[in-house]
């Protein structure tokens, strides 16, 4: 096992990657916006934490200068919703702006500012967490605005950034986590935290540097873009 950093690591899947990183024996490099929330439970000597806004420049230098010197694993987990269902009407574009900042934009920051921790002679895997809700070919109930271009624009920039990273021996995974359990989505939700993170988990885990920019769904099922 080696260095995992993970992104909005404080509640929510992002705990949970800690959580079962820390169990399966990895060094984890965790980041919190304001507050530790369960990071304090899963507190040893293998968990370090460091605050980390993915909207704030200042914040991800500082966030990444403190960083182990050699990442094998990097889990962009960060992200926020919309507002939910919103109307046409009632798209706020101060509040998409932020969204897709903190979504879309964020991840690259923290894979830039991180970039020459991960460039080492070992496969470094990066987890970007999108959703279904990016899938083009699946927006049949339209809606979510910002959400949904947030993370098809994360999509994206992910398609595009493996293309260098390839020749850094830096392999890219797009995640659905499913329809989760949390503050996010919800108590309706089917899936719960653990099956989630197992599943994710098992993805990273046989990822290769020919697999890289793939859109996958936690149970291993390839989705549409
Ligand atoms: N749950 C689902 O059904 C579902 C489905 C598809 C995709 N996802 C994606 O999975 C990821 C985790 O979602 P979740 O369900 O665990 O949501 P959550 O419980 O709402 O947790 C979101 C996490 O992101 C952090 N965060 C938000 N903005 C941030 C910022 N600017 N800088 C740093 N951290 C920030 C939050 O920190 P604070 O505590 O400070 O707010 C929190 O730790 C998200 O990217 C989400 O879009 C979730």
């Amino acid at each position: 096992m080696g260095v995992a950093v993970i992104t909005g690591a404080n509640r929510g899947l992002g705990a949970e990657w800690v959580a079962q990183l820390l169990e399966e024996g990895w060094s984890v490099y965790a980041g919190y916006r304001s507050d530790v929330g369960r990071l304090n439970s899963l507190a040893c000597e293998k968990l370090s934490i460091h605050q980390l806004d993915v909207q704030s420049n200042d914040s991800v230098k500082a966030f990444a200068d403190a960083a182990p010197s050699q990442i094998d694993l990097l889990v962009n987990n960060a992200g926020v919703a919309d507002g939910r269902w919103r109307n046409l009407s009632e798209i706020d574009d101060e509040w998409a702006l932020e969204v897709m900042d903190i979504n879309a934009l964020g991840p690259v920051r923290v894979v830039q500012a991180l970039y020459g921790k991960m460039t080492h002679d070992q496969l470094t895997k990066v987890a970007m967490t999108s959703s279904l809700m990016a899938s083009i070919d699946d927006c049949e109930m339209g809606r979510s605005y910002a959400y949904r271009a947030s993370k098809t624009a994360l999509n994206m920039f992910t398609v595009a950034m493996k293309k260098e990273a390839i020749e850094d021996n830096i392999s890219f995974v797009i995640l659905h986590p499913g329809w989760v359990k949390t503050s996010m989505g919800g108590d309706r939700a089917p899936v719960e935290m653990p099956e989630s993170v197992e599943g994710m988990r098992a993805v990273v885990e046989g990822l290769t540097l020919n697999d890289s920019g793939k859109f996958i769904q936690y149970d291993g099922v390839d989705l549409p873009w």
